[in-house]
């Protein structure tokens, strides 16, 4: 190990390095504040003005992330949120947590971690550790990232040190957190993996090293197309069970009572959030380029994507069946988070259903305690209460979102008609259930 790591490892060890984040997201807010917590000075930077603002004043907008936890470190002393890009000059250690999204063309959109990496750019100076952890495409850090930092004249593994690490938060888990959640590093060169490793280890029970970037790439990859394939052959089973009148949520429940070699998945309203919609596009593209066509990926994408028209195509058979038409008929969306117990409505299918019945002629409002208002085709709703007058007072109930708390008892007492896409109506009986 050369100077410059020897130096920096000794910093890291003594919780002298200075820590900076940038993107204040679901991904490096947590991160920041287990640093925080490890005893590291930690600066968090957002472009975002009011969510630094929310952090300044000790608050917090993410639901896993209780205020008071924001508010004492920031008391303390130990968490920095700013949204001044100059302060980077003076980290050791810098970790990009920025979006990763599709383009329109389905092709990866780098520009956010290129953006951050040209402000990593202007301040990059010898003994300083950079770690990107975006969910991306492999070769990203070692053919974007690594020749944007070297045109400094600096050289990774001898003057400053680059690594990747994908980040495995999921939000709304109580069991496993950012601490406990093991952490995989790959690095430019040994020396990059060896720092990585040390940074992470203060703050997380499980750091496990990785040959090269591209292999920490690939990781994170593979479990995101693994969920999404996997959900995707379960949609196509339910599709074909509901053609054969068979109830997939018994023979799934039935087939996972097997201790070895089956793991449950659900069928569902389509998938949602930042990562399964999206990363296996990013596998299936550098797949691509290398002229291999990722077959189960892109037949797990259209089956996926499918699933709202699927729901919409069950609603109007049920309102059929009770002598109704859709247009002009009125429906509460219960839940519109892509997933239950967090407010996170991106790529929510919920979003999708939405649209396609709004374009229908159908009425719609909705009720999710986590998500106050929802931009719907262009206008702005805000979240209904729900009582038994709301519920009485629609045509159909969706349930979208099996959100925890919800009086799903009153739902079935007091609606006419339920499609239910979650078998959150699990146990309860009765001719007005649909499930998916
Ligand atoms: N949310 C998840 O569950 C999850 C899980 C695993 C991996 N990831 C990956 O982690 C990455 C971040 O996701 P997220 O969910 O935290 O996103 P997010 O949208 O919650 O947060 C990203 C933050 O980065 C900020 N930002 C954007 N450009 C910036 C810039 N140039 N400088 C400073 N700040 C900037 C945004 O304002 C935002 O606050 C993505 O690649 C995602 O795929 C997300």
């Amino acid at each position: 190990m050369g100077y410059k790591a020897k130096n920096l490892s000794e910093k890291i060890r003594d919780k002298s390095a200075r820590v900076g984040i940038i993107g204040m997201g679901y991904v490096g807010l947590p991160l920041a504040l287990e640093f925080a917590n490890a005893g590291f000075s930690v600066t968090g930077l957002d472009v975002d003005a009011e969510r630094i603002q929310i952090l300044q004043s000790g608050g917090s907008y993410i639901p896993d992330i209780p205020s008071d936890r924001v508010r004492d470190l920031v008391k303390a002393g130990r968490f920095h949120p700013t949204t001044d890009p100059d302060i980077l000059k003076t980290m050791d250690t810098v970790t990009i947590c920025v979006p990763t999204p599709l383009r329109k063309t389905k092709d990866p959109d780098l520009s956010y971690v290129m953006n951050s990496v040209e402000v990593i750019r202007r301040s990059l100076h010898p003994g300083q550790l950079i770690i990107l952890e975006s969910t991306t495409y492999p070769g990203t850090t070692d053919e974007m990232v690594l020749p944007a930092l070297e045109e400094t004249g600096l050289k990774a593994g001898k003057d400053f040190f680059l690594a990747f690490s994908p980040e495995r938060v999921d939000p709304g888990n109580k069991q496993y957190t950012t601490r406990n959640t093991p952490k995989i590093v790959g690095g430019i060169t040994p020396d990059c993996t060896q720092l990585a490793c040390l940074l992470y280890e203060q703050a997380i029970e499980k750091v496990m090293p990785v040959s090269s970037t591209k292999v920490a790439e690939t990781v994170k990859l593979l479990e995101n197309t693994f969920r999404s394939v996997n959900i995707g052959l379960v949609n196509e089973i339910a599709l074909m069970s509901d053609k054969m009148g068979i109830n997939v949520w018994e023979v799934i429940d039935a087939a996972a009572t097997k201790p070895f070699g089956f793991l449950p998945f659900y069928p569902g309203p389509g998938i949602g959030g930042h990562c399964i919609p999206i990363d296996p596009f990013y596998l299936s593209w550098k797949a691509r380029q290398s002229g291999f066509e990722a077959r189960f990926i892109d037949l797990a994408g259209q089956i996926n994507s499918r699933m709202p028209e699927y729901v919409v195509e069950k609603i109007t058979e049920a309102l059929n069946h009770h002598g109704k038409c859709l247009k002009g008929s009125r429906m509460l969306i219960v839940g519109v988070a892509y997933k239950k117990d967090i407010n996170d409505v991106r790529e929510s299918p919920a979003l999708d259903i939405i649209s396609l019945l709004i374009r229908r002629g159908v009425q719609i409002s909705y009720h999710d305690p986590f998500v106050p208002a929802l931009q719907v085709e262009g206008a702005e709703q805000r979240s209904k209460d729900l009582t038994a007058e709301t519920l009485e007072d629609q045509d159909c109930v969706v349930i979208v979102t099996n959100h925890s708390a919800l009086d799903y008892p009153m739902v079935v007492k007091s609606s006419k008609l339920i499609m239910d896409t979650r078998n959150a109506l699990k146990g309860f009986n009765g001719s007005h259930i649909i499930r998916l």
